[in-house]
Parts: structure tokens; sequence; C-alpha cells
């Protein structure tokens, strides 16, 4: 039985849909905590860090960590024995006798790092926290690359000061729904349309749950997305965009158009005596 069943608070999806929580990280930590995380590490994944510049490698470390903590409160296992494996496109998940207890995601973008959880579907999420260099030229130099036709049509007409903020939306939406399909970004963003209107959701405070509705993506609009490996949910692959953090883009996705959502913080998941997921 997954450890959330035991804990109060525990937020149980709306009929047909998935819950889902989105676990907030920071990827700082002091020196001493660094070397405890490390030792939570499977080989591969220290092999991994040892590949990576210094500042690259901490970085690694301290997200793979702290996601090890958080996966080991869900299914209830010392967070140094999860079984983690890679799918075809590198998207962790899972595997051995836990394959399937819970599904996953991480992002990070900078120092920060966040966790989708979710019992019932695979799930895909996308932060990205804007930066001067985000600016109109820099705009005008992704927009190919990012939009497809008509999006881009749209994107022009808007102010040269607006677009970066459109750009990083359609981005963080685009790359959670691959995500969430396990695929990664690796066969392009600019043929994924985002489905319009776009669910656009406040993000829940801390601890508070919200039933909501995501929007639908076109399952022609996936082209050559694989199925997910570990079983879907729901009727069809849904998208919404966070808003209430403006100092962050972030979207989430998974397998399903009704949604509870969830948000805490790590050391709320992982001290607070609360359910997640
Ligand atoms: C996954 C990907 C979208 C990440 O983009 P990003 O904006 O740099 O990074 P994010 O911070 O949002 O997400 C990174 C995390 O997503 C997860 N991830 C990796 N591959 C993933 C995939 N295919 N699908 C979903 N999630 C994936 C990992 O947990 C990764 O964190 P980690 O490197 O610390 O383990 C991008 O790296 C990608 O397209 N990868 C697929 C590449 C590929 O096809 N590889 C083939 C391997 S054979």
């Amino acid at each position: 039985m997954p450890a959330c069943d035991a804990l109060p608070r525990c937020p149980q999806p709306p009929e047909g849909g998935v819950g889902v929580t989105v676990v907030a990280l920071s990827l700082v930590a002091t020196d001493g905590d660094v070397a405890d995380l490390e030792r939570l590490l499977s080989a591969m994944e220290r092999i991994r860090a040892e590949r990576c510049v210094p500042e690259v490698r901490r970085r690694f470390v301290v997200g793979r960590g702290r996601l090890r903590l958080l996966l080991s409160r869900f299914v209830e296992e010392p967070a140094e024995s999860i079984d983690l494996r890679v799918g075809s496109y590198g998207k962790p998940a899972l595997g051995g006798h836990l394959a399937g207890r819970c599904h996953f995601n991480l992002t990070h973008s900078r120092d920060r790092g966040l966790v989708a959880f979710s019992r019932e579907s695979p799930v895909g999420i996308d932060l990205e926290l804007p930066s001067p260099s985000h600016t109109p030229q820099w705009a005008a130099m992704m927009a190919d690359s990012i939009l497809e036709a008509d999006e881009l049509q749209r994107w022009r007409c808007l102010a040269d000061p607006l677009k970066p903020a459109a750009l990083l939306e359609h981005w963080v939406v685009k790359e959670a729904i691959l995500k969430a399909c396990g695929r990664g970004i690796s066969g392009g963003l600019r043929h994924l349309p985002l489905p319009v209107p776009l669910a656009r959701i406040a993000l829940p405070s801390e601890r508070e749950a919200i039933d909501t509705r995501l929007s639908s993506v076109a399952a022609e609009s996936l082209g050559s997305a694989p199925t997910p490996l570990d079983g879907t949910a729901g009727d069809g692959l849904g998208v919404g965009l966070l808003s209430g953090d403006a100092n962050a883009f972030v979207a989430v996705a998974c397998h399903a158009l009704d949604c509870r959502l969830t948000y805490t913080t790590f050391d709320q998941a992982v001290h607070g005596g609360v359910g997640f997921g």
C-alpha cells in the first residue's frame, strides 16, 4: 500500500481524474549536506555525477539525493535502495519491485527544482526561471525553434517587451507535455502546437489541494511520441500553466484532464508529517 494512504491530508483525486503533487526543492546545500546526499546515490548516479563540472555535479547530487528522499517518503523504502531506471529517452522512473508504485518527474532551473508526483499517471513538469538574458532579441532568435507556424504568427504581433515571457510560457508547456510522454525534447518543440485556450492554474497555497481542469492535448499533435511505458489514466493528455510565482514559468502535464493539484515544499513533504501524491 502506498505510504500516502496511511497519512493524513492525502488528497484523493476527483473521480476519473488524477492527483498530482508538486514539491518545490532547493538545489542549494551545505558541503555536509552534499556529502550526506551523495551517499544516497547509486553507483551509476555517482559515475554520472563525476563526469560533470563541479557546479553541475553539486546540483545533480543535491537534486537526485533530495528526489530519493521524497520517493523514500512515498514508497516507504530507504532512499539509497530505491531502484531508479531510465526510459529509452532518459526519463527516470521507479524500477524493480517498486515499478509503477508512483510516477514522478523532476525539473530544475538554476538553484531551484520542482518534482511532480502522481500515483495514477505519468507526469511531466518544466520550470524556467526568467533571467536578464531573456531579452526580446533572445526571443527573436529562439522563436522559430519553439513555436509552430500559427503560434509564431500570433507571437510576432505581440509588443517586444511581452515576447520573452510569451515564449517562455510556450516553452515550459511544450516541454511538460513531452516530459509526461517520457520523450523529452529531442524531437523538437515547434511541431507540437499548444492547446487553445490554455489552462492557467493559480498555484495552490502550501498543502492546499485544488480541483482543476487541464487543457486537452490533441493526440495527433504528439506525432511519434511513444505511449507512456507505465500506463495511462483518465481521458487524454492534459496540461496547464501554473501561475502565482511571478519569478518562474512552470507547466505540468499528466494523462488526464481532471486533476487534483497540491503544492508543498521539500521540508514539509519529508519532515512535515503530511502525505503527498
Ligand atoms: C529531458 C529534457 C527535456 C530536459 O530538459 P531541461 O529543460 O534541460 O531539463 P529539466 O530540468 O526540465 O529536466 C531535467 C530532468 O528531466 C528528467 N528527464 C530526463 N529525460 C527525460 C525524458 N526523456 N522525459 C522526461 N523527463 C526526463 C530527469 O530527471 C532530468 O533531471 P536529471 O538530469 O537531474 O536526472 C531534455 O534533456 C531531453 O530532451 N532529453 C531527452 C534526450 C534524449 O532523447 N536522450 C536520448 C537518450 S538515449
